[in-house]
């Protein structure tokens, strides 16, 4: 283990302004994805898909880094440079998804536990050779009332992701360790920043147990918010103060960095609330940089944009590179909702 290596990396993925093209989503997931705007389902609109973002110019400037998928990561781009040299090539370091996805917990109903730890040494030594700086493992919380989470399905989850943890740094990649807490659901931000610190809490205490480094991990945290189906949705301010007092009850001061997941949130609200915590940080203090680690928050207006034909695309990726300045914006706490009307501004 190179721990040198790793804490720049880690610093690296979280340099300022910058922030995480999450692009990783699984073959039936980007199928998921081409069926919303009626794109036929298959491999090599899979790559067209990519193409419209990976390929586009000038992302460097607001991305450290982009999570690919092992397909992705095998396939090229319309120039004939796989994907991933394209990425190395402008300064922007490729990850990989490593996880098997979230499969049906036995004995819990409504619980998740993530696969994926069977061979996966071998996975990261071929992902290290292949130029891989960091890599990605998704855990799945829901809430349900009081009952779920469920104590075996917080320390299950924990307990993976830090064996999956331990095994990347074996490797010199970087793990991003991700417990999605889901926004789907009718609870509300009080129990939601609850069951975050819980998560956080457990993560962290695994993360130690395996003798992971810290400086070597970056956390892919879900914002602390009501639940989509509760009556009262959060503010960016309400947002910003619960999530920043989750973090700094739960997570040592002294990890790698902290990216967030959209999970769901549109597009602008997504800016909103990074922004107010980048903002209410900046006030406060805090030790870690956080910024964005988004799929459907930068992806989704393209994506319509897009829907297949390429003749759309320059209009595509203008929104795309509009969705990464507001972030890149959000991620310094200089956003403000003008500058959703005016496009960017300077
Ligand atoms: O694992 C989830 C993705 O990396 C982030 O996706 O921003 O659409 O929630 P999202």
């Amino acid at each position: 283990m190179n721990a040198d290596l790793l804490k720049e990396t880690a610093q690296k993925m979280v340099a300022a302004g910058k922030g995480i093209l999450a692009a990783d989503e699984s073959s039936s997931t980007a199928n998921k994805r081409l069926a919303s705007v009626n794109i036929e389902q298959n491999e090599e609109n899979r790559r067209r898909y990519r193409e419209l973002f990976l390929a586009s110019e000038g992302i460097e400037e607001y991305l450290s880094g982009v999570i690919l998928y092992d397909e992705t990561l095998r396939q090229k781009s319309n120039s004939g440079k796989p994907f991933h040299e394209l990425l190395k090539e402008r300064g922007i370091i490729p990850g990989i998804k490593v996880d098997m996805g979230a499969k049906d917990f036995a004995n819990f109903p409504g619980e998740m536990i993530t696969e994926g730890l069977d061979g996966l040494r071998e996975r990261l030594q071929e992902y290290n050779k292949m130029g891989c700086g960091f890599a990605k493992w998704r855990a799945v919380i829901n809430i349900k009332g009081d009952e779920l989470p469920t104590y075996a399905c917080t320390h299950s989850n924990a307990h993976a992701m830090a064996r999956y943890a331990a095994l990347c740094q074996e490797n010199d990649i970087v793990p991003i360790v991700e417990p999605e807490v889901m926004l789907e659901g009718d609870h509300s931000i009080e129990r939601c920043e609850a069951v975050t610190t819980e998560i956080l809490k457990a993560t962290f205490e695994h993360l130690e147990m395996m003798r992971v480094m810290p400086e070597g991990v970056v956390l892919k945290a879900s914002m602390v918010l009501a639940g989509n189906k509760h009556e009262k949705q959060s503010t960016p301010e309400e947002v910003a103060a619960a999530t920043l007092r989750t973090l700094k009850t739960s997570v040592p001061a002294n990890l790698g960095g902290i990216v967030f997941l959209s999970g769901g949130q549109t597009a602008e609200q997504a800016s909103a609330n990074l922004d107010a915590i980048n903002k209410l940080a900046k006030k406060e203090g805090a030790p870690w940089q956080l910024t964005f680690s988004y799929a459907r928050a930068l992806q989704g207006p393209a994506l319509e944009a897009w829907a297949g034909d390429d003749a759309k695309m320059p209009e595509a990726r203008e929104r795309f590179h509009k969705r990464l300045k507001l972030n890149s914006a959000a991620r310094e706490g200089t956003y403000s909702p003008e500058m959703e009307a005016n496009g960017v501004a300077a």
